[in-house]
């Protein structure tokens, strides 16, 4: 990381390439001198039907596909841009974390444009650009609390500044996400799992199961899913074979087993950053994250931040998942405090957001 390539105080232009997991993403993002952000183009190519007969992503079908349409992505992002390589202030590619083969087909094709045309080069943080989301979606500037749920990860962080983040709790099994696709998973509802659930759990009955709440009440803001995603099983195995009002109603006791534990970790990791912040200080909860889309998930988060007198901002929908312009974003912040990174900077599968961060209780911490 090294500083000097860009000027701070002028408009900039960032090609933003994500193919970290199962979505192939290019798109160019505007910020303005004063900090305001604009899309200029986002387009998406998911991988979701080669995945599909896996009933999950599958690393080497991934890579594959990233390596088949990223410059085609690139090139269509760019002409309805309206710009050229040229008109470029820097090239922005996320290096982690994430599967290896993806990072690296995004990180060398990143490199090699910022190369071919002598620009700056950003190698995003993915998780560092779902928490500066709501920076482009709303100019909100830091600090707030971030809830972020993702498929790889789930964790309760202050965001301080760009590159400054406090993690209050983590998982100490599995992520939100991961949870969800289990579930789905598990009830037969297909993948990818999120919203397959979601749309399930809208018709059902969430008292028929009772499923547990696992740490609630725990002093640190740490999240567990494993017991839930057992608890799942078992009701579904009590229930066998199970009718689409038997996968309802578990898929909705799922999201209400989820959403009392999801309030109870956030009311908590309040408590801390209003510590750690000062009474004085704004009081923003931001969610971001694939699992961010859940509205059930959304409307819980609601009426806690309103309880609390909290800000509640999430992105919309097409922002919360994986996509580019967050990774132009992230890049384009970074650029306007003259950061830019090496061409060797390398791909980085495991890489915390906040190094800093000690372990969680219990084994299979995720970073
Ligand atoms: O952030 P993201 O697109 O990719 C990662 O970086 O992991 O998150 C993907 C995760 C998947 O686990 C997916 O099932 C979940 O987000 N997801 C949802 C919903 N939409 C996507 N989970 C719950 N409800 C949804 N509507
Ligand atoms: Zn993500």
């Amino acid at each position: 990381m090294k500083n000097g390539h860009a000027s701070p105080d002028r408009d900039s232009l960032v090609l933003g390439l994500e193919a970290s997991c199962d979505e192939t993403a290019a798109a160019v993002v505007l910020r303005s001198a004063g900090g305001h952000g604009r899309i200029l183009s986002n387009v998406i190519r998911t991988q979701w039907e080669q995945h599909r007969p896996f009933g999950g992503v599958v690393p080497e079908i991934a890579a594959r596909a990233h390596v088949e349409c990223l410059d085609v992505l690139t090139r269509e992002a760019m002409r309805e841009a309206g710009i050229e390589f040229g008109g470029l202030s820097a090239v922005a590619a996320t290096a982690g974390p994430g599967l290896i083969g993806g990072l690296i087909v995004g990180l060398v094709t990143g490199k090699a444009i910022a190369l071919a045309h002598a620009k700056p080069f950003l190698a995003v943080h993915h998780l560092e650009a779902h928490a500066l989301t709501v920076g482009l979606t709303e100019g909100l500037a830091p600090p707030y609390l971030l809830l972020l749920v993702s498929g790889g990860h789930t964790q309760l962080l202050i965001v301080h500044g760009v590159g400054r983040y406090e993690r209050l709790g983590t998982t100490i099994d599995d992520a939100l996400g991961e949870a969800f696709d289990k579930t789905a998973k598990l009830l037969g509802l297909g993948f990818p799992g999120g919203p397959a659930v979601e749309r399930a759990a809208r018709s059902g009955d969430a008292s028929r199961f009772e499923l547990p709440r696992p740490m609630l009440g725990r002093k640190e803001p740490h999240f567990s899913f494993a017991g839930l995603k057992t608890a799942v099983r078992r009701a579904a195995e009590q229930v066998a074979p199970l009718t689409d009002q038997d996968a309802a109603d578990i898929a909705a006791a799922f999201e209400a087993a989820v959403n009392d534990c999801v309030r109870d970790r956030c009311a908590r990791a309040m408590e801390l950053a209003e510590q750690r912040l000062g009474p004085s200080a704004p009081r923003h909860l931001v969610v971001a994250g694939g699992v961010a889309a859940n509205e059930q998930l959304r409307s819980a988060l609601l009426s806690l931040a309103a309880e609390r007198g909290y800000e509640l901002h999430a992105p919309p929908i097409a922002l919360c998942g994986d996509n580019a312009a967050m990774i132009a974003w992230a890049g384009a912040e970074r650029l306007a405090l003259g950061l830019s990174d090496p061409l060797d900077a390398s791909a980085r599968p495991r890489w915390p957001l906040d190094l800093d961060a000690a372990p969680a209780i219990g084994a299979g911490v995720k970073a």
